[in-house]
């Protein structure tokens, strides 16, 4: 299972990257704007920066503002121009499934987002989507099951051999982490404190500072 984190923040990348386990980045626009990051020249070169800091063979979804499908193509063409590593994040709309098509055929990677529904994640695959992107932590936030959704659609895709990756998005908590894992996810994204967060046992600490002490206790 691959490690993305979901952030648009240089240092937060940079620690993840740093700890050995980053596969890539999602990004969206309120990630962007949480950054400051606004106006196309600024947004353009905050993605090359990130590009730089995850290195060439990561994956970095950059998202499309556009909901048109003339705009959407404008945008994820000037968006792949970038770097080769660069995913087109693109919605999933009408138009969204009809520039995902357009994309697929022209060699450059996408990535759907806001999905919701195991419907939408096989129009999504069907259209040649690289990563699916269903959002585990809005639906538990409005008493839904993300991580079922998770399940039914590592299901759907197992038997029809869709190729499409499933991207657990919206993922808040370590337990998410490995609750996707579980449920058959490719890849996670999420904040690197959820990443972090998976470190942590009672029993590891007690048990390294117990080490220590005997150690110190043997030999002074
Ligand atoms: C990433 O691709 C999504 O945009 C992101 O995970 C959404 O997360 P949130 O629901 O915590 O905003």
């Amino acid at each position: 299972m691959q490690f993305f984190v979901d952030t648009a923040n240089l240092n937060e990348i940079r620690e993840a990257a740093e700890l050995g386990i980053l596969d890539g980045v999602t990004t969206n626009p309120s990630l962007m704007a949480k950054e400051g990051i606004t106006g196309e020249k600024n947004v353009l070169d905050h993605y090359k920066a990130i590009c730089k800091i995850v290195g060439d063979d990561k994956d970095v979804s950059a998202e499309v503002i556009a909901t048109d499908y003339a705009g959407m193509i404008k945008e994820g063409v000037k968006l792949a121009g970038l770097h080769e590593n660069i995913v087109v994040k693109v919605p999933m709309i009408r138009d969204g499934i009809k520039a995902i098509s357009y994309f697929t055929n022209e060699g450059i990677k996408t990535n759907c987002t806001l999905v919701f529904s195991a419907g939408q994640a096989i129009l999504a695959a069907k259209a040649g989507a690289t990563y699916l992107s269903p959002f585990v932590g809005r639906l538990d936030d409005i008493s839904w099951d993300g991580i079922a959704l998770i399940e039914e659609i590592a299901e759907i895709y197992e038997t029809t051999g869709f190729e499409t990756a499933i991207l657990a998005a919206s993922i808040r908590s370590p337990l998410h982490i490995v609750q996707a894992a579980k449920a058959g996810a490719h890849v996670v994204t999420c904040p690197l404190s959820a990443i972090l967060g998976l470190l942590n046992h009672p029993l590891t600490d007690i048990g390294l500072a117990k080490f220590l002490a005997d150690h110190k206790k043997a030999n002074g």
